[in-house]
């Protein structure tokens, strides 16, 4: 695996791959990897595609300081793991790198209610650093495939508009949750749980379930996402948001209609520690 800390070593490396004609699969993240990052540098493999990951903990999308401070940060494990999933290359660049001082890179895109509903909401600017730092990175990386985890599922939406709005010339591939087996879903901050926390936080997976088989059953929205609120504080989380949404337009569903594609999704605290987790209800054509 090669590892990159600059811009021009990558992109000379980059052009050496698109001279042997190979396509590039790009996995942007913020490091402190697991399974679910492993799976999309799989993923990229299996398409053939020479798989580039970017490790960055991006400071423009940390609304709380704190949170930032805090984010895990591994990157020996990291580059252990990656270099066992037959990553091909690693850029982990400094931030002078990714923000040159004095540089304007904020993203020419109206979010509208796609950056006000559910993490919009409870993380005010989250996406316009998101939007900023993906923008960078595929200026720079100019991949073929963008390789993201549905986890983050509104994240995954608002990237697709940027690339929608921009006409950038990627293809987006969409990889599912990866889970322990409880059916917590992987993610950087589960390390950060307490023994108590961790016992606690399958709940949300549950919660989803849950709201599936009612969902499926015909109940309302409405009194689905109510006992949601409830499952998730009866289990000794401290929810922000459960909400069953159209997975296009992520508005909430409204209480008649059951036509479509319908995503759960759901933000919880865990102590100090805030999960989100999602489950699509209902796939766009249901066979
Ligand atoms: P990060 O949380 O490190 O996630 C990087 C990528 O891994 C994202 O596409 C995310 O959806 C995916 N991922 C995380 N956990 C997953 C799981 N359990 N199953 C499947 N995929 C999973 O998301 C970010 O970083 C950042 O916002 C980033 C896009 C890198 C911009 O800074």
């Amino acid at each position: 695996m090669h590892i990159f800390t600059t811009i021009d070593e990558l992109q000379l490396w980059l052009r050496e791959q698109r001279q042997d004609n190979r396509t590039i699969g790009f996995a942007p993240t913020m490091g402190a990897l697991h399974e679910g990052h492993l799976s999309l540098v799989r993923r990229a493999e299996a398409a053939g595609d020479v798989s580039l990951v970017s490790i960055f903990v991006n400071p423009t999308q940390f609304n709380d300081i704190e949170d930032l401070r805090r984010y895990p940060r591994t990157p020996e494990e990291d580059r252990a793991l990656l270099q066992e999933a037959d990553c091909k290359g690693l850029f982990m660049p400094e931030v002078n790198e990714i923000y040159p001082p004095g540089k304007d890179l904020r993203v020419p895109v109206q979010l509208g209610h796609l950056a006000e509903v559910m993490e919009g909401k409870f993380r005010p600017g989250h996406f316009d650093g998101v939007m900023m730092v993906v923008k960078r990175l595929l200026d720079i990386v100019q991949p073929d495939r963008l390789y993201m985890g549905q986890k983050d599922f509104q994240q995954l939406a608002v990237v697709r508009e940027m690339i929608r709005q921009l006409s950038l010339p990627v293809e987006v591939i969409a990889c599912p949750v990866v889970r322990e087996a409880d059916g917590l879903a992987l993610s950087s901050r589960n390390r950060r749980l307490s023994p108590a926390e961790r016992a606690a936080a399958p709940a949300i997976f549950q919660a989803l379930l849950e709201a599936r088989l009612a969902f499926e059953a015909g109940e309302p929205p409405e009194g689905i996402r109510q006992r949601a609120l409830h499952h998730l504080q009866q289990a000794g989380l401290q929810p922000e948001y459960f909400e069953i949404v159209n997975g296009h337009t992520l508005l909430p569903l409204a209480e008649d209609e059951r036509s479509g594609y319908v995503v759960a999704c759901a933000a919880a605290w865990a102590g100090e520690v805030r999960l989100i987790d999602n489950m699509v209800l209902q796939e766009e054509h249901p066979c």
